[in-house]
């Protein structure tokens, strides 16, 4: 594996511009990417009066909005929003320079959690946009309404640029914060962020207290209510927590963030496909079953199979655990799923692997280690060009302390 420059404490938020970062993946040492570091030591998380985390004026004002992609072909879009007084409207009213205003009606849904009892939390898809065109939405309508807007990819197609954003790990610390800022301010705009894992980290608080929940909902608005941020799951979404009588995993997740999962033929919103401009994007869940005959595995092999290289000549692939990690911080947590997996990436030539939850950039040469059986003893990672490149990228901003062994 080639590390980069100071290469534990390199970028936090990365962005990646297709069809420039396959020439950099071959170079052996890259030096050094980016002159944003993020300081080794422990940060904090921010206090609940931050500006960050300010509930919007106005009765029953829509808080925590978020969009993300909700169809496989980019033509549609996932609003989701929270309000606190009483349920309010499910509608999403939306336009665009060349059309008239339109109305998109959705569902609120709410849960407890030990004795947390969220919002209502409203998702509502809007369907058959235009391709790369800016749209207005508004939510809160009938009582405090806000209004935000998003810009719809191009059609899918192989000669199409698109520049996406990688967080992983993130949080709600200062350093949190910073990253969300440089990314923001990268020259090179990100249009949709891929989400590597570990959002708010609310289950490092006694009682898993999702007030968390609401507060990173608030702190992420002011850059994914614009822009989709593609979802993985990550250890810290998995909340599983018996000794509170909280035994179903990923419940508050799955109530405040939804995916188009079934526009892939997935069955559960942990693994699924998207197209966006050239890239087919495959997320995987590093926290769901993944043997053989599992429904991930099942749906996976079919998955690989209809993805169209003319078509979408970028296959990336986001998943929270690294397969490839030389830091001791979480080793070999990503080893069987690897194991299951890498032969398929290697065959349907993966151009690159997003993962998180180790608090460190790493990037590896291409590489595989599928040649082994149990008499052989071929053991070791190899140059392979089908292989995937991995990128780990999970130093986002979370209180844990960054990877430096
Ligand atoms: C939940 O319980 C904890 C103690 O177990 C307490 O500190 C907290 O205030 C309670 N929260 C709510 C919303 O009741
Ligand atoms: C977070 O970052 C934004 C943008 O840089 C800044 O305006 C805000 O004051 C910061 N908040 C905290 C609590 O660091
Ligand atoms: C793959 O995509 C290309 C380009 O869009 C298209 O012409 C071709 O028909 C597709 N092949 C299959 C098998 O769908
Ligand atoms: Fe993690």
């Amino acid at each position: 594996m080639a590390k980069m420059g100071t290469s534990s404490r390199v970028a936090a938020a990365i962005v990646v511009v297709l069809g420039f970062v396959l020439s950099l993946a071959v170079v052996c040492n890259g030096g050094k990417t980016s002159s944003f570091v993020r300081k080794v030591e422990k940060t904090v998380d921010m206090p609940l009066d931050s500006d960050v985390f300010k509930v919007p004026p106005g009765y029953n004002a829509p808080q925590q909005v978020h969009i993300t992609q909700g169809d496989q072909l980019g033509k549609a879009v996932i609003v989701s929003w929270v309000t606190v007084e009483e349920p309010g409207s499910n509608t999403v009213l939306y336009w665009s320079a060349y059309s008239k205003k339109q109305k998109s009606e959705g569902k609120f849904t709410t849960y407890k959690f030990y004795n947390y009892t969220s919002g209502y939390i409203h998702h509502t898809t809007i369907r058959n946009l235009k391709f790369n065109t800016k749209y207005y939405y508004v939510v809160g309508i009938g009582h405090t309404e806000r209004q935000f807007w998003f810009i719809t990819p191009p059609e899918v197609g192989p000669d199409v640029p698109y520049t996406f954003g990688l967080i992983g790990d993130l949080g709600q610390s200062f350093d949190s914060n910073k990253t969300l800022t440089h990314y923001e301010l990268n020259p090179q705009k990100g249009q949709a962020v891929l989400f590597v894992g570990d959002l708010c980290y609310a289950d490092t608080h006694p009682n898993h207290d999702n007030v968390w929940w609401d507060t990173w909902g608030r702190f992420t608005e002011r850059s994914v209510a614009y822009q989709p941020w593609i979802w993985t799951v990550g250890n810290h979404e998995i909340d599983f927590a018996p000794e509170l009588g909280e035994t179903k995993p990923f419940k508050p997740y799955t109530h405040r963030y939804h995916v188009p999962y079934k526009a892939s033929g997935s069955t559960a919103p942990f693994w699924y496909s998207i197209k966006r401009a050239s890239a087919y994007i495959i997320v995987l869940s590093s926290y769901s079953a993944y043997g053989k005959y599992t429904p991930q595995y099942f749906w996976l092999e079919q998955e690989l199979r209809k993805v169209n290289r003319s078509e979408t000549p970028w296959l990336i692939v986001l998943m929270h655990a690294p397969w490839y990690n030389s830091y001791n911080f979480h080793y070999l947590e990503g080893e069987t799923m690897r194991v299951m997996y890498e032969p398929w990436f290697v065959k349907y030539k993966v151009d690159v692997v997003f993962a998180g939850h180790v608090h460190a950039y790493e990037r590896s040469e291409r590489m595989s280690n599928v040649a082994y059986n149990i008499v052989n003893g071929i053991c070791i990672p190899v140059k392979d060009q089908s292989a995937p490149v991995y990128i780990t990228i999970g130093d986002g901003g979370n209180t844990e302390v960054l990877a430096t062994k």
